[in-house]
This record gives C-alpha cells, sequence and structure tokens, in this order.
C-alpha cells in the first residue's frame, strides 16, 4: 500500500529501546511532552462501542475505509452479536507523520483485520470543503459535506462517488491543514462518528488517528500513542510529499507540524492525547519493523489477559 512508504524503514535492527512506555509515566518526549494522562473523554460515555452502529449516512455495505487488503469486509454484525462479542479494535492514535497509517496498516495485515485511517475522512471533508469554498470553521456546512460523502476505499485508492480517485489529492499539505481546522468543529466530528463505527467488523480493526482510543473506541483492547521527534517527522513527511510529486519545503513543513500539533492537542473536543492506559511508543529510533513488533507484542500480552 502506499501508505506504507509514509516512514522510512530502518535497516538495521536495534534492541527495543526507551521508547516504549506504559502510559502512566507520560510520553518521553517530543511534542507530548507534559502532556497529562488522558481521560476517556465524557463526550465518548454512551458511546462506548461494541455496538455496531447504525448504517453511517450514506454508508454503504463493504465500504469500511481503509479495508485492509484483500479483505472482504464480513456483514455488520447486529446490536446483539456485537454485544455478546464485541470486534476488538487496537486504536493507535498521535500526532501528524509519526507513522501511525504505516504501522496500523502492518498491524491490521499481521492480524489479518479491517484497518481505519480516520484521517483520510477528514481529509476528504476538507478537501470537498476546499472545492466547494466552504469555510473550514464552518461546523454544520462542513457536517453537511460529510453527509453527502460516498467515498469508495479500494486498496490503495480511494473513489468519489463521480469515480475520481483523490487518494493523492488529499494527501496535500494544504489538505492536511484544512482538514485540521476542520476537525475542530464538534458538528463535523459528530457526522463522522457513525462512519467510524461502521468500520469495525470481525474479526477485528486497527484504527488510526487522534480520538480513536479515547473517544471513538474508548473500549479497545489495545490503545497505542505513537509519537516520534518534530524534526524526524518533518523529515518522513518531506519524503511523502516528495514522492508523491508535490512540493515541500522541510522548514515550511517543521512549522506546519508544530502548529498542526498544537492545534489537535489544545481544541476543546477529542484533543490528541494518550488515552489512560495507552502504550506510549516513540518511534524516534525504531524502524517501522520495530514497531509493528512493539505492537503485536503489546496486543498478544493484553489478548492472553
Ligand atoms: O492523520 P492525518 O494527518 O491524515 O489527519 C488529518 C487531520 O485530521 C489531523 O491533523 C487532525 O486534525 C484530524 N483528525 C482528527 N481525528 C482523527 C483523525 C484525524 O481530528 N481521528
Amino acid at each position: 500500500s502506499r501508505r506504507w512508504r509514509r516512514v522510512p524503514g530502518s535497516s538495521s535492527p536495534r534492541p527495543m529501546p526507551e521508547s516504549v512506555h506504559e502510559q502512566g509515566n507520560g510520553p518521553a518526549s517530543g511534542p507530548t511532552s507534559g502532556q497529562a494522562p488522558g481521560q476517556v473523554s465524557g463526550q465518548a460515555s454512551g458511546q462506548a462501542s461494541g455496538q455496531a452502529p447504525g448504517q453511517a449516512p450514506g454508508q454503504a455495505p463493504g465500504q469500511a475505509p481503509g479495508q485492509a487488503p484483500g479483505q472482504n469486509p464480513a456483514p455488520a454484525s447486529g446490536p446483539a452479536s456485537a454485544q455478546a462479542s464485541p470486534v476488538p479494535v487496537i486504536a493507535i492514535d498521535g500526532p501528524t507523520a509519526s507513522g501511525k497509517g504505516t504501522v496500523a496498516g502492518r498491524v491490521a495485515a499481521a492480524l489479518g483485520w479491517h484497518y481505519l485511517d480516520s484521517g483520510a475522512l477528514y481529509r476528504l471533508v476538507a478537501l470537498a470543503a476546499l472545492r466547494a469554498g466552504v469555510d473550514p470553521a464552518d461546523g454544520p456546512a462542513l457536517a453537511a459535506l460529510a453527509a453527502g460523502l460516498r467515498p469508495r476505499f479500494e486498496g490503495g485508492r480511494i473513489l468519489l462517488a463521480d469515480g475520481e480517485d483523490v487518494a493523492d489529492a488529499i494527501r496535500a499539505e494544504a489538505v492536511g491543514v484544512a482538514a485540521s481546522r476542520a476537525a475542530a468543529q464538534p458538528a463535523l466530528r459528530a457526522a463522522l462518528l457513525a462512519l467510524q463505527h461502521a468500520a469495525r467488523r470481525a474479526p477485528g480493526l486497527v484504527a488510526d488517528g487522534r480520538d480513536m482510543g479515547t473517544v471513538v473506541f474508548p473500549d479497545a483492547v489495545l490503545k497505542v500513542y505513537l509519537t516520534a521527534s518534530v524534526e524526524s517527522r518533518a523529515a518522513r513527511r518531506h519524503k511523502q510529499l516528495i514522492e508523491k510529486g508535490f512540493p515541500a519545503n522541510i522548514v515550511d513543513l517543521s512549522r506546519d507540524l508544530a502548529e498542526r500539533d498544537a492545534r489537535d492537542m489544545q481544541r476543546a473536543q477529542a484533543p490528541l492525547r494518550p488515552a489512560e492506559g495507552a502504550l506510549v511508543l516513540d518511534s524516534t529510533r525504531l524502524s517501522i519493523d520495530e514497531t509493528v513488533a512493539a505492537v503485536l507484542e503489546a496486543y498478544r500480552r493484553r489478548a492472553a489477559h
């Protein structure tokens, strides 16, 4: 998948370093320093998953965002069966360009689970808003755009209703910045909630974003907070943009990343922070393989309980 190119891998395996923490000690370094361990947000209560949601507005069956490669989604289970045996979720949250997408996709592939790239949903709405001239601070207008979206996730392609593939267009930095502004709007977050819950399908879901563990899937079997230094994240994003043919400048990117981090962490609604009980992983000095292995190992330990 093209998203796997997001983080350059390192060649030599290294011992698992001190960058692996159980939440409670707080993140090790970088922009997350000083963040208090997150509480499960009040707004999540009553939305605890384990219940398959109703159909999201416009959600056609079999359109779980970011479906794992080569998998046909199982039909969404009804509330009764979902309650008896909730579909397991691994929630991976963290700041922009921390490698969440790459790691989440790899973990999903290793387990044979589905994959939800929740950021793609915010980016899709942001792209639609930019194209329609909608203000990214106009919550109700954004929610209306979200309700009208009929994205289809097919392998690496993200198709709009008219068949246009916007998988690359939504990766533009301007779209990411607009997505981060739009994501501060409660009306939009609410509009996208059902679509995210609908991605929870057997045999399991790996979901990445900012509030997967705190708000959207508070009952996730494993919550991971994946971070990395601003410098390494800017370098990764730079490489990713250049590969896609977008112009990119590392100084501007570092500034954009820092601004987006601040906006995502300081917003009133579903701020970015480690969920309570989250495994905090600083991937600055970890290869993709090491990071994926750490997540799988933590899942196996928790699943064994
Ligand atoms: O992860 P990605 O960079 O694609 O996300 C784009 C923007 O969408 C983020 O900067 C963030 O503001 C927003 N977002 C969010 N909640 C999520 C996923 C993304 O607020 N679960």
